[in-house]
């Protein structure tokens, strides 16, 4: 079982480019079980999935986050080819995908403090709850023969998320998530375990 799962760990890649061939609905439902099963805390399982398959949403919310992209940029003072380019990379990338699954995060369940210091701790365990869903999805979606990479734009513009894809009110987003069939390979390294770890 370990040299299956580092394998799957290590040859898992995050991947932009992907086939037009849809994703099955069989295997969205193994992705999202795979995400579910992460450890969470306090097993409240904060995660919230929004699966988006159809053109013309994946087409609204690039459009809407486009513009909040290029007004960033714009009160950031970048050249305005500059922000063409990146709004269109972000276009590309969201309508260009099979399957988007934007991951969100639901403080419904967890505990409430009257202090914000403690308030601000569960919902980071909410926050880490859900990146761990997130890479449950991932791997499997690598595992089920598929490619997908994390966008983090949401973080940017979770109000536009919010309202153009109408989520419930207690949903945050934290990651879009594109996936299909990979069009593309690609190789990484990674820093030496000596650089990253102290021994104690
Ligand atoms: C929190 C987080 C945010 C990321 N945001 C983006 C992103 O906005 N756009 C993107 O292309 N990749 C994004 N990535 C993917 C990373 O660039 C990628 O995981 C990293 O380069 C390592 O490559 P690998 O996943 O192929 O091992 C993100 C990954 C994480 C974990």
């Amino acid at each position: 079982m370990y040299t299956e799962l580092m394998t799957c760990l290590t040859t898992r890649r995050s991947i932009r480019r992907y086939t037009p061939d849809p994703v099955p609905p069989d295997l969205i439902e193994q992705m999202l079980t795979a995400a579910v099963w992460a450890p969470s805390a306090h097993n409240r399982q904060p995660l919230r999935f929004a699966v988006i398959e159809t053109a013309v949403t994946k087409q609204t919310l690039a459009a809407a986050m486009g513009q909040q992209l290029q007004a960033d940029l714009q009160a950031d003072d970048v050249p305005p080819h500059v922000i063409a380019a990146d709004v269109n990379r972000s276009w590309q990338r969201i309508t260009q995908a099979p399957l988007l699954i934007l991951v969100c995060l639901s403080m419904a369940d967890m505990d409430s403090y009257p202090d914000p210091a403690r308030q601000r701790n569960e919902w980071l365990m909410a926050v880490q709850s859900t990146a761990l869903a997130a890479q449950n999805l991932l791997l499997a979606a690598h595992a089920l023969g598929l490619g997908a990479c994390w966008m983090c734009a949401p973080l940017f513009c979770p109000d536009v998320v919010r309202q153009t894809l109408i989520l419930p009110d207690d949903w945050q987003p934290q990651a879009l998530l594109t996936i299909g069939y990979p069009a593309e390979s690609k190789t990484k390294t990674r820093q030496p375990l000596s650089t990253r770890v102290r021994y104690y």
